[in-house]
């Protein structure tokens, strides 16, 4: 088969995936958590706070300035090239192989029964997330988890919400591995590429020298090819960063406002660096209890199931928020439905802090702002 007809097969096999009809619905716009109590204990005190009467939660003043320029040292970074970006993570970037990565980041021959790629959960043409509360794998079976995005993924400390992935390529073994996602078995998939004249000349392209048999088609090699297909992934061009890179006018008085008050208020001391996230792992609940009042799951445990470390019971790596307006709903849990939700909820259980409306308008605004391009189209809005 030559490489057009491989092409061609691997589409078909997408197209061929149909539809699951037992999706969980949409959860309604507002958590299930606990009303906020009364007795609550004040967190710390925030710049200028006033007491919130009904809540016990603070609130914050709006802020009194906001910086029309960046400065020096702002908390948020543009987002570094797709070539420093290798070079950062040593991956090689030949471009046969970030081609075959592609094609296999949407081959549905890496699942059991032909039905899911990559691509089925992470969908490139809407914010690389499925849109979803939980993650829906083969025979329609709902996962744990909320899909993260795997744009700009490759920027984060560790891969997964618990970080139990040291790197993209370890994260890849994953997925096609696991009973409720793709479950199939390496075995099964290297030897549907053997057997596929196209699929073989692809990686011989991809891995010249390396592959010259249909054997030298490794686990290895299918899942580096998938890891520099998603260094690719990255999605510059954000009104946010052209203002970073010293545009003047492309942000709006309230998205500024937002900008200045995601900083006042304490959103940039989890949420900062190129991917606005991606750093550390933060317990969900710093200020108030997150989870007393709802069934716990395992996963729920977050970083606690890697480390046995008590300290990270409930402890998540902290999400990137670069097009996080494309990637409803929220939470590893899937269980916020609007941005305008999440942020609320960071206020109360992370902060401690009752925004008023202004200002969660103005920091769902601001959040907007970090929508970019990827392939120099802007990122679209999913289709509902
Ligand atoms: C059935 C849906 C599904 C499929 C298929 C799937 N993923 Fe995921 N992906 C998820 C979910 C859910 C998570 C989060 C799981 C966790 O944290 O334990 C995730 C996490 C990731 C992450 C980590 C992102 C981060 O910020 O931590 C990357 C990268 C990724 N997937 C890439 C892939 C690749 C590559 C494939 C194909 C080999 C794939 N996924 C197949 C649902 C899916
Ligand atoms: C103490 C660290 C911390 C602070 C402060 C914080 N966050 Fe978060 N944020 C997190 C963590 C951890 C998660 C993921 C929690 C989870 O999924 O269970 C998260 C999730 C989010 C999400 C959902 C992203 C997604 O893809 O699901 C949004 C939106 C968000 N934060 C915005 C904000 C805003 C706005 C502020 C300030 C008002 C803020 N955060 C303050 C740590 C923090």
């Amino acid at each position: 088969m030559s490489q057009g007809s491989f092409r061609t097969f691997s589409w078909l096999l997408l197209l061929a995936a149909t539809a699951c009809q037992t999706q969980e619905s949409a959860p309604p716009a507002s958590t299930t958590n606990a009303p906020l109590a009364a007795e609550m204990p004040m967190p710390a005190a925030p710049v200028g706070e006033t007491a919130a009467a009904t809540t016990g939660l603070a609130h914050v003043e709006p802020v009194q300035q906001v910086p029309q320029v960046p400065g020096e040292d702002e908390p948020l970074e543009a987002l570094p090239t797709v070539e420093e970006l290798a070079d950062a993570l040593e991956i090689e970037l030949r471009p046969a192989r970030v081609d075959l990565g592609r094609h296999l980041f949407h081959d549905t021959r890496l699942s059991k029964d032909l039905t899911v790629s990559c691509a089925s959960c992470h969908d490139l043409r809407f914010g690389g997330a499925d849109r979803s509360p939980k993650a829906v794998g083969i025979f329609c079976q709902v996962g744990p988890l909320n899909t993260p995005t795997v744009f700009n993924a490759a920027l984060g400390i560790a891969q997964f919400w618990d970080g139990r992935a040291k790197d993209l390529a370890s994260q890849a073994s994953g997925p096609p591995q696991a009973a409720g996602e793709m479950g199939s078995n390496f075995a099964e998939i290297t030897e549907r590429m053997r057997q596929d004249a196209g699929a073989v000349a692809a990686f011989r392209r991809a891995f010249p020298g390396e592959v010259n048999s249909p054997n030298d088609i490794t686990t290895e090699r299918l899942l580096e090819a998938i890891a520099t297909f998603e260094v690719t992934l990255l999605t510059p061009g954000s009104r946010f960063d052209r203002w970073l890179g010293g545009e003047r006018d492309v942000l709006r008085e309230q998205e500024l406002r937002g900008y200045a008050t995601f900083k006042q208020v304490g959103c940039a001391q989890c949420h900062y660096g190129p991917a606005v996230g991606g750093k550390t792992f933060q317990k969900l609940g710093q200020k108030k209890e997150f989870f007393s009042e709802r069934h716990l799951s395992h996963a729920d445990l977050g970083r606690y199931n890697v480390t046995k470390d008590e300290r990270d019971r409930h402890s998540f790596k902290v999400p990137s928020l670069r097009n996080v307006e494309l990637t409803a709903p929220y939470l590893h849990d899937g269980s916020v439905a609007t941005l305008d939700e999440a942020v609320r909820v960071m206020g109360t259980y992370q902060l401690g802090i009752e925004l008023s409306q202004q200002q969660v308008d103005d920091l769902v605004a601001f959040l907007r702002t970090l929508t970019g391009t990827w392939e120099n189209r802007p990122l679209a809005a999913p289709m509902r």
